[in-house]
């Protein structure tokens, strides 16, 4: 009953009031996850409704090769065919996945994903995934593609008992279990695997439900309270208002949140575990709208803008999910939250504010606000004296034209810091590339004319390059990478692999990772 009447209540405050400038009602993860568990069965034996069946081209499909045959299977990479179980196997359908002869986890993870949302389309709420994992990793990594893949985000819609014109489209069928089969099954590092993949999965669809959620119902102060509710007892939380925002001259947050009459955030989340191995700081941009201020942006650009606050769920998601893995690594992460709005408060072109660091920053296009708030935050982290520094920021459009909408780039003042952040981009499958801070950016960084640095640059060449040249004034020497993810913070394409349609929740499995190789 609950479950009806609390999401019937959310669609009811979205179209029936304003959204409110405080944190009247918190979106929290429901944390409706598949419950994922092992098994050495056999794909014939298997119970569940539906069987996810990897078909590799060296197989012999013994029981399943008619029905292969029958629905026109050929084994082309990508392929997702569909057949009723019949007397094969106990499943009512069977969804077979074309696979390569030796497959990457990362192949593994997205037929996986694949896998359970064509089994889902067929109405299984239970499913048995037989990929044939050659090892423990690619267990957890088959997990995480179920996890991951069976997201959805549908929070908004009502359960289809409307009534007439209105009624709703119903909601799509949940998948409840999955079931990965393995001849590791009965070993513990393969059930660890599986917890692991499960606390990460969990974080990145934290990450992606926060995106997805419509952006007056997740202004500066709910995102906050929403990210300290997720938190819990994990990690330490403090939430710095405007009033403690100016006392702790924090002039890039306050500045892009001043439009806004609802006002920004600063969200400090620490871990500190007493064998920590090191010290790891996260800054994430948090614009929980991006109107461009009185730059205002065409507003088929602004569609999509509630995703600008991508980089601030990233690292959020990921500190908890560091902290309830036990990892012996200290983390301090901050949120650099604010909502960019034009209005008669609105940071104008032409003004000057002062930073966290004492830097000051002529302004000349208040839709290049991200650096603002993130000058703070790394100013802030680089306090700290971590060991390496990791600002996420859905940063610029320039590197969604350098790089395309799926890869993320990688820029950063430590070559090696930044070749590790690219290889653990490489293990988790999320796709990110090194771009360099070219050296004549920071002399255009260092031309402004009545203040310390300029916040833009009018020739759009390079604009990637210029950003990160200007968030590389705020770190001092600490070893820092940027990870500039415009372009694969949101999917508005259709579902593929384990990526859903909207909020991806990028860069949390290569945080988590970063975390896990740093603490040895
Ligand atoms: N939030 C945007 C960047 C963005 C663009 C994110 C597309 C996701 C998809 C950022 O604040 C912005 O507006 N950047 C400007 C900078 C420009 C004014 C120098 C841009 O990229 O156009
Ligand atoms: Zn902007
Ligand atoms: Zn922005």
């Amino acid at each position: 009953m609950c479950d009806v009447s609390v999401v019937q209540g959310r669609v009811e405050q979205f179209h029936g009031r304003q959204p409110s400038a405080d944190a009247s009602w918190v979106p929290t993860y429901s944390g409706a996850m598949v419950s994922v568990s092992l098994s050495t069965s056999k794909p014939t034996t298997a119970r569940a409704e539906a069987l996810v069946l990897g078909i590799r081209s060296e197989d012999d499909h013994d029981v399943f090769a008619a029905s292969l045959e029958a629905v026109g299977f050929t084994g082309e990479k990508g392929q997702v065919v569909t057949f009723p179980g019949g007397d094969l196997t106990p499943a009512r359908v069977v969804v077979a996945v074309a696979l390569p002869s030796e497959p990457t986890a990362e192949q593994l993870r997205r037929a996986a994903g694949e896998g359970v949302r064509a089994a889902t389309k067929a109405s299984a709420t239970t499913v048995a995934v037989a990929l044939h994992p050659a090892d423990i990793d690619e267990v957890g990594a088959i997990a995480e593609g179920i996890e991951l893949g069976a997201y959805k985000y549908d929070t908004y819609k009502s359960s289809g008992k409307g009534k007439g014109k209105k009624k709703a489209k119903k909601k799509d069928v949940e998948l409840k279990s999955a079931v990965v089969l393995s001849p590791f099954a009965r070993q513990i590092a393969a059930t660890r695997a599986v917890e692991r993949a499960a606390t990460v999965a969990r974080a990145v669809n934290a990450a992606r439900d926060w995106t997805n959620t419509p952006p007056g119902d997740l202004r500066p102060p709910a995102f906050a309270e929403a990210i300290d509710a997720h938190a819990g007892e994990t990690v330490k939380v403090a939430i710095w208002d405007e009033k403690r925002l100016a006392k702790e001259r924090c002039g890039g947050i306050l500045g892009v949140g001043a439009g806004s009459d609802a006002p920004p955030r600063l969200v400090s989340l620490t871990y500190d575990p007493p064998d920590a191995k090191g010290h790891l700081a996260l800054v994430g941009k948090g614009i929980t709208f991006d109107s461009g201020g009185l730059s205002i942006k065409p507003g088929s650009s602004m569609q999509t803008m509630k995703l600008d606050m991508a980089g601030a769920a990233a690292i959020a998601a990921a500190t908890v999910a560091i902290a309830q893995l036990e990892l012996p690594i200290k983390v301090t992460a901050f949120a650099c939250i604010a909502e960019n709005m034009p209005s008669g408060h609105a940071l104008r072109p032409g003004d000057v504010l002062t930073l966290r660091n004492g830097s000051t920053v002529e302004i000349l296009n208040t839709d290049a606000e991200g650096r603002l708030v993130l000058g703070d935050g790394l100013a802030l982290a680089a306090e700290g004296k971590p060991d390496h520094i990791v600002d996420v920021a859905t940063l610029t459009g320039a590197c969604v034209v350098a790089l395309g909408e799926r890869t993320a780039g990688i820029l950063g003042n430590d070559d090696d810091f930044r070749d590790q952040v690219f290889a653990a981009s490489k293990t988790t499958g999320e796709s990110m590339w090194p771009l360099p801070i070219v050296e004549e950016m920071k002399e255009k960084v260092n031309s402004s004319h009545v203040a310390d640095l300029r916040q833009h640059n009018p020739k759009p060449a390079g604009g990637t390059l210029f950003a990160a040249a200007f968030l590389r004034e705020f770190v001092g020497d600490t070893s820092w990478a940027h990870l500039d993810i415009a372009g694969p913070s949101f999917n508005d394409d259709s579902p593929r692999g384990y990526t859903p349609r909207g909020g991806t929740g990028i860069g949390v499995r290569t945080l988590v990772q970063i975390a896990t190789e740093l603490a040895g």
